[in-house]
């Protein structure tokens, strides 16, 4: 094979079944989004052209994962898909124990349970994922993201953006002795997909040895994180994906794993630790809410899926190609002069809201009007991440804007072509021509949490 450098180069895989998509109007799709009270998360997918909402159990599964699903034992204790699933985590991870759920949360849930997480506790992460977010808080205990600050400038480019701040990690364990546990998000999901180096898995690793704090990778994100450290980080250049996997993995004493997005499934996840006690734990919580320690929530057929999932993801075929593909849609963004964060994340492209329409102040969310217009204009799903999502009421009743106003452009596995990044590229190219004509939205119902869910909105003219 011919290699073009620095070029998307073709799949590593052809087409067998294919899924038609429905094309629609911008008539409809505005009345469309009139009737969704301009929420996009109650569009019906129908609608939609290209859905770039998340990345998570989005993915297409192969001949050779399908080809599993036939061969599920359904068994309700001990089937035999449990053990291939239970042989590649521990194959790729080296932990001793391995425990499936039936989504990354909760495997965040169980954690939780299992390390007696209160309100006397506090956790530390690079950038707690939503979800892990709410999990630890709904426990009681507090949850400190301690990211690198160069995370927070759009346009930074550095290797290693997702990095936890080691310096801030050791003053706070100088100073807490109520640390429960460190879970370090690789990729970092909320830092638009940046990587974490195997250098900064080590150095977390050694001072949560130092202080005795249990050490969690929050792994979904693994392979992509594993390709960005051999491209970035010289000494691991030789090593295949799997290798630097099992290195990342060999520093940490557990993870936990939403197989929905390098377990290329669309549903499943996992536990995988060496802590014999915590196990314990887990397994005795998994018997209430998941069900049997050997299914956790799945059907054998979807665990035979994950297995096979997990040994494709690490080809190097694969990632490759994966990266070029995030890389042909970022680029293609940055040559047409539109704003995104930099350097371009492992499953996203983030448009940078605050650059993109500078005249839409964050009190009339810029990042949720863009969203809007690009489904309107173009019927592409795209997802705010800014303050929708993250502004904070004051107690004077003020707001407090998050630094970053994002709008996700997160791709699915195996799903689109390059036709359709050629199409998402065009259209948010043209958008930013046009960008002057976007205008604010008003929240008329705010349910308060999780408020980006459930909100209604108004276009202001
Ligand atoms: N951890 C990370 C880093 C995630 O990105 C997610 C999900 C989870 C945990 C929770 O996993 O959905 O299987 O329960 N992220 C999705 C997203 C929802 O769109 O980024 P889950």
């Amino acid at each position: 094979m011919v290699e073009f450098k620095n070029k998307l180069n073709p799949p590593p895989f052809k087409i067998k079944t294919i899924e038609p998509i429905k094309m629609t109007t911008q008539q409809e799709r505005k009345l469309w989004l009139e009737e969704a009270d301009y929420n996009i998360f109650n569009i019906p997918a129908e609608h939609i052209y290209i859905d770039l909402l998340t990345d998570s159990g989005t993915s297409a599964m192969s001949d050779y994962q399908w080809a599993g699903i036939m061969m599920g034992d359904e068994s309700y204790a001990q089937c035999k898909n449990f053990f291939n699933l239970e042989a590649i985590v521990k194959e790729i991870t080296g932990y001793k124990y391995v425990v499936p759920t039936h989504q990354g949360r909760s495997a965040e849930n169980l954690i939780c349970f299992a390390f007696n997480l209160d309100h006397s506790k506090l956790t530390i992460s690079n950038q707690f994922f939503d979800t892990t977010r709410a999990n630890i808080e709904t426990s009681g205990a507090e949850a400190l993201d301690l990211v690198i600050p160069e995370a927070f400038d759009p346009l930074l480019i550095t290797n290693f953006k997702g990095n936890l701040d080691t310096k801030a990690l050791e003053e706070n364990l100088k100073k807490k002795s109520n640390v429960a546990m460190i879970i370090l998000t690789i990729t970092n999901n909320t830092g638009g997909g940046q990587p974490v180096s195997l250098e900064n898995i080590k150095e977390v690793s050694k001072i949560a040895k130092k202080y005795k704090i249990p050490f969690y990778l929050d792994a979904a994100r693994f392979a992509e994180n594993a390709y960005f450290i051999k491209l970035r980080e010289e000494q691991y250049k030789d090593l295949s994906p799997k290798q630097i996997a099992q290195k990342m993995f060999s520093y940490a004493d557990g993870c936990l794993v939403s197989a929905k997005k390098d377990g290329l499934v669309n549903i499943g996840g996992f536990i995988a630790l060496n802590n014999e006690e915590i196990y314990l734990k887990i397994k005795e919580r998994m018997v209430v809410v998941e069900g049997f320690p050997t299914y956790g929530g799945l059907a054998g057929r979807d665990l035979e899926a994950i297995a096979r999932g997990l040994e494709e993801v690490l080809k190097e075929d694969y990632l490759k190609y994966r990266y070029q593909q995030l890389q042909y849609l970022g680029s293609g963004l940055i040559e047409g002069g539109v704003p995104i964060l930099q350097p371009i994340g492992g499953h996203s492209v983030n448009l940078d809201a605050l650059r993109f329409a500078p005249h839409i102040p964050q009190s009339q969310y810029p990042g949720w009007a863009i969203t809007n217009a690009i489904y309107e204009l173009y019927g592409i799903r795209t997802v705010e991440i800014g303050s929708v999502m993250f502004a904070k009421q004051k107690s004077d009743g003020t707001y407090q804007y998050p630094e970053l106003e994002l709008v996700r452009l997160a791709i699915p596995r195996r799903v689109y072509s390059q036709e359709h990044l050629y199409y998402i590229i065009e259209s948010i190219i043209d958008l930013y021509e046009h960008r002057s004509e976007i205008s604010g939205v008003e929240i008329i119902y705010d349910p308060g949490v999780l408020r980006h869910f459930t909100a209604r909105f108004k276009p202001l003219s």
